[in-house]
């Protein structure tokens, strides 16, 4: 087989990826956690040539790369070249169904999806472990995206022990992602450059050392769908995770004022209106806000 088409899921971390132990194999220095969106995906098309093709050819969104925009695909389609020992050249054809500045990473189910069809489409028969530890290489989130539901990545210590696996499927509990957008504006520091400051900062090694508690705890919270549980642990996590980036060297600040207006909004709804839910942010100023189904309505209506 030559070609493959595979749809990957973008994925929200309850835990985050925040800063490489090995930044060539994208070892992160600690476990993650994260729930895959259902809703939110990435379909790519991969088809290899073995002639009449002098150079990949990348269409993202119906708009074709430029070379340096597809440098970063082009080294991940180089590793699955090398797996096999071709040279072929691939058409990718990759459509997100949310739009880019969404506050959603497409790097996640970007890269999940491109490891996939591209093996695929290689006949490499791979198992889903196997493509978490590919999938990693491309963007390290991304190797949570091979699976449903609630996902960890365990750091690992070499390229094969670094990999995802499944704690839950997404069946077990329906939790919704509201995702507030509070600013389309390109990022100046893309998470693949933040990754290596995040060493710098003073407090990662606070934040590291903290985190095998956190992480049993939201463990415990998915295994239990304690929403009550969750949550803190999750704003703290997403707290820590700024707070490395805001005190890096060089630092890193990516909210905006609009940011913060969310997070004191969610705290009031919580306290005085009871409702429950809690947020988290990527390396972004848009926010991420967890709830379950009866929530999202009364939590959109105060949102708008
Ligand atoms: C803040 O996986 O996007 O979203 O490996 O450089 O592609 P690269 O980084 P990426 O980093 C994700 C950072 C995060 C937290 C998370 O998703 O765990």
């Amino acid at each position: 087989m030559s070609k493959s088409t595979v749809r990957a899921g973008s994925n929200i971390a309850f835990i985050k990826y925040w800063g490489v132990a090995d930044a060539a194999l994208n070892l992160p220095l600690n476990n993650s956690i994260s729930m895959t969106l259902a809703e939110a995906h990435t379909t790519t098309t991969v088809e290899w040539h073995a002639e009449g093709l002098e150079t990949d050819e990348i269409t993202l969104d119906d708009k074709r790369l430029d070379v340096s925009a597809a440098a970063r695909l082009v080294n991940h389609l180089d590793r699955l070249r090398a797996l096999v020992g071709v040279d072929h050249r691939a058409r990718v054809v990759s459509r997100n169904n949310f739009p880019m500045a969404s506050g959603i990473a497409s790097s996640a189910s970007g890269f999940a999806a491109l490891t996939v069809a591209g093996a695929a489409a290689l006949g490499l028969d791979l198992d889903p472990t196997r493509l978490s530890a590919l999938a990693r290489r491309g963007s390290g989130s991304a190797s949570r995206s091979l699976f449903d539901g609630f996902v960890e990545w365990e750091k690992g210590v070499d390229d094969r022990s670094s990999v995802a696996h499944r704690l839950h499927p997404a069946s077990h509990w329906e939790l919704f992602d509201v995702v507030v957008v509070v600013s389309t504006a390109a990022k100046h520091v893309s998470s693949a450059g933040g990754h290596t400051l995040a060493s710098t900062s003073p407090l990662n090694a606070g934040r590291i050392a903290s985190l095998e508690t956190a992480l049993t705890t939201v463990r415990t919270a998915i295994d239990s769908r304690d929403l009550g549980l969750l949550g803190p642990v999750i704003e703290q996590d997403a707290l820590a995770m700024h707070s490395v980036m805001m005190t890096s060297t060089p630092s890193l600040l990516y909210w905006q004022p609009g940011t913060l207006e969310i997070l004191q909004a969610v705290r009031n709804w919580r306290e005085f209106d009871r409702l429950p839910v809690y947020f988290t942010i990527d390396a972004g100023p848009n926010v991420h806000l967890i709830c379950e189904g009866p929530t999202v309505k009364p939590l959109l209506a105060r949102l708008s």
